[in-house]
């Protein structure tokens, strides 16, 4: 069977590490596409000069051109540009939504059949532009959020039990931000849900933890934000859709009525597979947990709302 190809629209941090997983788990060849021509190159050459040693054998190629894109399964937007000082959410929100424009219809044009995963900030209106403007059908756009946020819950409860990170699952709903829903009750290590082995204070840490994840980092940091982790779950989803594994977890998808949300891309369970999302899974949430998971769809919405005056106004 041919191998499948997998572009990457940007080749930042992000965008580069997770052209990195793939190439090492050979799941793919992979194009990498970038405005700025000199650092894809750089990066690709880079890349192919470590497969020798590294024995990954796919083709990787680094250009700014889109058409280049053409026949991929799966193509990662990741381009955008961070928020710089004297910007405001909507500044970037703007800069980032031309961005992501341009990419879907570059995708639409030469990948009309492919699946699309947004990672781009702030990644659930993100979702929406590459929705609206590739046309594509619901189940083949997709966000890479929940993923992450479920890896770092996951780290957390490993390194507060002292056991392995890979033993521990976990879920993370809602949308990409301080609003996200971690939830415990849906956490386990080795089938065990969490409440079990964890008291509720204890909890309630890592849940916070959880949802700083990504601000921690930054903080460290000061300029740019992680890579490492959404990098690997770029791979993991990219994985799944290319080997048709029907993976379960949870990613930004279009909802129309499920969890009583209306046409809102937010973090839900999903089984991944070569058409996309395969299923979205409706768990039974208590309470307080759909409380949370409204209050963010809300903040999403809001999002989505500020897209339109910006989609208007152009
Ligand atoms: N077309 C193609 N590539 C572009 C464009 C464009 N119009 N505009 C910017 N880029 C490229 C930049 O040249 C850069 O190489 O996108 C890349 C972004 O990389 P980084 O600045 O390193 O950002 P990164 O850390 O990879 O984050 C990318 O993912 O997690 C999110 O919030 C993050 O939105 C950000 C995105």
């Amino acid at each position: 069977m041919p191998r499948k190809k997998v572009s990457i629209i940007g080749a930042g941090q992000v965008g580069a590490t997770a052209a990195y997983y793939i190439a090492e788990k050979i799941i793919a060849d992979i194009v990498m596409v970038d405005i700025n021509e000199g650092l894809t190159r750089a990066k690709a050459l880079d890349f192919l000069h470590a497969g020798p040693m590294r024995r990954y054998d796919v083709l990787i190629e680094g250009t700014d051109d889109y058409s280049r894109i053409e026949e991929s399964a799966v193509v990662v937007i990741t381009a955008g540009v961070p928020r710089k000082p004297g910007m405001d959410r909507m500044d970037l929100l703007k800069v980032n939504a031309g961005i992501v424009k341009t990419a879907s219809e570059n995708i639409g044009t030469y990948a009309p059949n492919a699946t699309v995963i947004v990672v781009s900030n702030p990644l659930d209106v993100m979702c929406h532009v590459a929705f609206r403007t590739t046309g594509f059908a619901v189940r083949r756009v997709i966000g890479m959020a929940g993923i992450l946020d479920s890896t770092r819950f996951r780290y957390f409860v490993a390194e507060e039990l002292g056991c392995a990170p890979s033993d521990v699952h976990a879920m993370v709903l809602g949308g990409h931000g301080d609003q996200m829903v971690p939830l415990p009750r849906f956490t386990t290590v080795a089938g065990i849900p969490i409440p079990q082995l964890l008291n509720p204070q204890t909890i309630e840490r890592l849940v916070d933890r959880t949802r700083n994840g990504g601000a921690e980092i930054v903080a460290h940091l000061k300029t740019g934000s992680a890579y490492f982790a959404p990098a690997a779950s770029v791979a993991e989803m990219v994985e799944a859709i290319v080997t048709d594994r029907k993976a379960l977890a949870p990613c930004a998808a279009f909802l129309r009525g499920e969890y009583g949300i209306e046409n809102l891309f937010i973090g839900v369970p999903v089984l991944l597979g070569k058409n996309g999302i395969e299923r979205i899974l409706e768990l039974e949430l208590d309470e307080s947990e759909m409380l949370l998971l409204q209050k963010s769809a809300e903040a999403v919405g809001k999002g989505v709302r500020e897209l339109d005056t910006f989609f208007r106004l152009n």
